[in-house]
């Protein structure tokens, strides 16, 4: 996968925007970052924490246990299942950029002990396969249109018995054109699955027992609420941010909102477990 061609999505140009929101929130360049702060800007997922949690009791995950969070981001689900659960997390991150703010972020969260980051394509596999308890990943599975080998790398990456938690899309109705467009262009997503397809996969790449639940009525609220307050900030946000990054994301924000409101996108969790 081309690490260049998914900057097209507006959410992954100028990470570093993370330092002036942290600025903003009182919080000294280099100096510690209380968790607490910290995850007001690092998730880049829907309901934030509390995702993050619903995947760690889902998976009753422990402190004994090891977990891979596939997509990490800018760390955030993996500091929180770190400083939750007390395990060991592996953060796995396609973006060179984002990898180097993201263990930047953790070292000054005081958890680079439980945190490890690493820098790579899940679709070249995991960086200990069959050493994890516990796999998750949060809205990284729509860009990689690759499934089979994508469900089949996941399933390499756990011991048996190991489970996985994932949050992600799915094509809910027929999606348009039009939809199919604005999905590619602007959130870097090329096909998506049906929820028949997605079981048919995942068993075909070993998963038992999986189990999905519709979650598009939640998201398609809270996508809508994330446009709406996010251009209700314009002022602040540009002088923060600058008028383009501004502008970049009121698009990306809006366009998501629109594609759930149209009623042919999905939102979905899944856990799905390795025999
Ligand atoms: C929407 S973000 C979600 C980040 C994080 N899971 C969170 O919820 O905060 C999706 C992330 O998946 C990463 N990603 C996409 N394809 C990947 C791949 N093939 N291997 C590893 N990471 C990938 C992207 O670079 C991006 O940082």
């Amino acid at each position: 996968m081309s690490e260049q061609a998914i900057k097209s999505m507006k959410l992954y140009s100028r990470v570093e925007r993370v330092y002036a929101q942290l600025r903003d929130a009182g919080i000294a360049d280099d100096g510690p970052i209380p968790l607490d702060v910290l995850c007001r800007f690092d998730q880049y997922h829907y309901d934030g924490v509390a995702a993050v949690e619903e995947g760690i009791a889902r998976l009753a995950l422990a402190s004994h246990h090891r977990a891979l969070d596939v997509g990490s981001g800018l760390g955030g689900p993996a500091r929180i299942i770190a400083s939750r659960a007390g395990c060991e997390v592996t953060a796995l991150e396609l973006q060179p950029d984002v990898h180097e703010v993201a263990a930047r972020l953790t070292a000054r969260a005081g958890l680079a002990d439980l945190v490890r980051h690493r820098q790579g394509d899940i679709l070249e596999g995991a960086p200990a396969p069959g050493g994890f308890d516990a796999l998750f990943a949060w809205l990284v599975f729509l860009h990689i249109p690759e499934r089979a080998r994508l469900y089949r790398r996941c399933h390499e990456a756990l011991r048996p018995g190991g489970a996985m938690y994932v949050e992600d899309y799915f094509e809910r109705g027929t999606l348009t054109d039009a939809e199919r467009g604005t999905l590619a262009d602007k959130v870097y997503c090329r096909d998506l699955p049906r929820l028949d397809e997605l079981r048919r996969d995942l068993a075909g790449a070993g998963f038992a027992e999986v189990e999905i639940e519709d979650v598009t009525a939640f998201w398609t609220e809270h996508v809508a609420e994330r446009a709406r307050s996010w251009r209700a900030g314009r002022e602040r946000e540009a002088a923060l941010h600058g008028e383009e990054v501004f502008a970049g994301l009121d698009d990306f924000y809006s366009s998501i909102a629109g594609l759930f409101r149209g009623g042919n996108l999905g939102g979905m969790r899944l856990v799905a477990r390795k025999r």
